[in-house]
């Protein structure tokens, strides 16, 4: 009630209780938690974690008020101690809107996620497709069951460390598994709730054993990548530096900078190790989550998956693999994305905090409070969406045809939003797109249980596991079945 008290206008919320505030009203899922409690006290509410100012929002029009009219209000990230640590206090996602932002932000939609580089890799994202593909066409034949999860985490981690580090993350690769296992770590860690951030006098204890998970975390991803930008730095002097159209990885382009004396923000190692880390872990189980949620619920609705079989059939013809160039002329598989990001936002929340106090609809937002747009509430709200719970992607084709993905129609917001919206977005709409399209495209998918016995369809199970980025909670297990082998080129 202190907060209450003190700040008289603040928006509604239930009745808090001392030292802990709300704490104790807050499961794992914070979004579902959230969600709940948005249903008792309205759309904008106020809670209190310990000693944090939080305010959650829960509609549409809410969400454009506070991200795009109160933009620079709240352009700043959550801390805690795992992501200072982690990040060697020098990210860029978590970074405040400041000069050190704005000239990453640069470097990476310029050079590392702009249009040239994307193209640039894009013989590399195909080849690990086709690796893929490879991969479950072998299973296929072998009537043996994949661990999807475990799978398009490897992929998905092979894209982007490809793009980073000019690594592969698994197999036969110099580093394998190292990366792709600690991206799951931390995006876990710096999902959850640790006691010692949100009450002041447990700030030198370690209830939960979080501090000693991420120092852990830190020592092995640190001796990761010391090892990988060495080896750079050894055949960086080797190599005659005059060829310009040599494809740069993020690492190299890191490395220029930091070489670059004259350079707007002199880069340390210890910059590029935390924009690695942003980076791989931003861009890894996103992805690899997102075309899981959408495999699941194809599995689970057959007759979307037939029309989307149908419509890449009639487009691509079956004499060759889906492609890239193919995506855009596929408006079914595309509203079968969006409708998996709205039931499934792979980061349920988009998560701000307020730099200075602002006023919402008459009430008073304090400034460092924790901003929570819950777009996973919002995907679940009949007044925003009919039938919310349903998965139809045909809403997209019927009153909803000019909803994109972009950050400008405020009851989807997969990437969020504005300047501090997810500069990753054509990367990663590129991989999803394909991907899903290739496993729809050449596999029929049954289910690891159901697989032997032949017993008929059964659901995938669609629990939530907690973390920052949202994934299933149980590994997908599935025999695929061959409908089309392509003629595929792997090395
Ligand atoms: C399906 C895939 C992805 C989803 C759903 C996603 C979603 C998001 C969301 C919701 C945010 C916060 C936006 C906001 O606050 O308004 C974000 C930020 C970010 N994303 Fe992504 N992302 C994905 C893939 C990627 C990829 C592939 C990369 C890079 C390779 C990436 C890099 C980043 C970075 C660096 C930020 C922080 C930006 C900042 O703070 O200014 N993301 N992403």
């Amino acid at each position: 009630m202190v907060s209450i008290k003190k700040h008289s206008k603040l928006p509604p919320g239930p009745v808090s209780l001392p030292i802990v505030g709300h704490l104790h009203l807050l499961s794992p899922f914070i979004h579902q938690s959230f969600h709940k409690l948005s249903s008792i006290y309205g759309p904008l509410m106020y809670l209190r974690i310990g000693s944090n100012d939080c305010i959650v929002a829960s509609t549409p029009e809410l969400a454009e008020e506070l991200l795009r009219t109160n933009e620079l209000t709240f352009s700043a990230r959550k801390h805690n101690a795992a992501i200072d640590h982690l990040t060697y206090n020098s990210s860029f996602a978590f970074a405040p809107y400041g000069p050190y932002w704005k000239f990453i932000k640069k470097v990476s939609t310029i050079e590392l996620l702009g249009h040239r580089t994307l193209g640039q890799f894009q013989p590399i994202r195909t080849q690990e497709l086709h690796h893929f593909i490879t991969f479950l066409l072998d299973k296929s034949k072998a009537l043996e069951t994949v661990n999807l999860t475990e799978e398009l985490l490897t992929l998905t981690s092979n894209f982007i460390s490809q793009m980073m580090l000019g690594i592969r993350c698994s197999g036969t690769g110099e580093h394998p598994d190292g990366v792709r296992t600690l991206v799951r770590e931390v995006s876990e860690i710096f999902g959850e709730f640790n006691v010692s951030d949100v009450i002041w006098f447990c700030k030198h204890l370690d209830l939960q054993g979080i501090r000693k998970r991420f120092e852990d975390i830190h020592t092995r991803y640190d001796t990761l990548l010391e090892k990988i930008i060495s080896d750079r730095e050894q055949v960086r002097k080797l190599k005659k530096r005059d060829n310009d159209d040599e494809v740069k990885d993020f690492l190299d382009m890191l490395l220029d900078v930091s070489e670059d004396a004259h350079s707007e923000v002199q880069l340390t190692r210890t910059h590029i190790k935390a924009l690695i880390l942003d980076f791989l872990t931003a861009g890894t189980d996103t992805g690899a989550s997102s075309i899981e949620w959408a495999l699941a619920e194809l599995i689970n609705n057959p007759e979307v998956l037939r029309e989307a079989q149908k419509e890449i059939d009639q487009v691509v013809g079956k004499d060759r693999l889906v492609q890239e160039f193919d995506t855009g002329r596929l408006p079914y598989l595309q509203a079968i994305i969006k409708e998996t990001f709205r039931l499934h936002p792979p980061i349920p929340m988009i998560i701000r905090k307020a730099v200075e106090e602002c006023k919402i609809n008459g009430y008073t937002i304090p400034a460092q409070s924790l901003l929570f747009v819950n777009m996973w509430s919002i995907a679940r709200d009949p007044k925003v969406w009919e039938d919310p719970l349903k998965f139809q992607p045909q809403r997209f084709f019927i009153d909803n045809n000019t909803i994109d993905v972009k950050g400008f129609h405020y009851q989807l917001l997969p990437f969020g939003t504005g300047r501090r919206g997810c500069p990753g977005m054509s990367l990663a709409m590129l991989e999803l797109s394909v991907t899903l399209a290739a496993m729809i495209q050449c596999f029929e998918w049954k289910v690891a249980e159901t697989a032997n016995t032949g017993s008929g369809s059964v659901c995938v199970d669609m629990t939530e596991r907690p973390g920052l980025v949202v994934p299933r909670a149980n590994d997908l297990k599935c025999v695929p079945v061959a409908r089309f082998t392509p003629t595929l080129f792997t090395s």
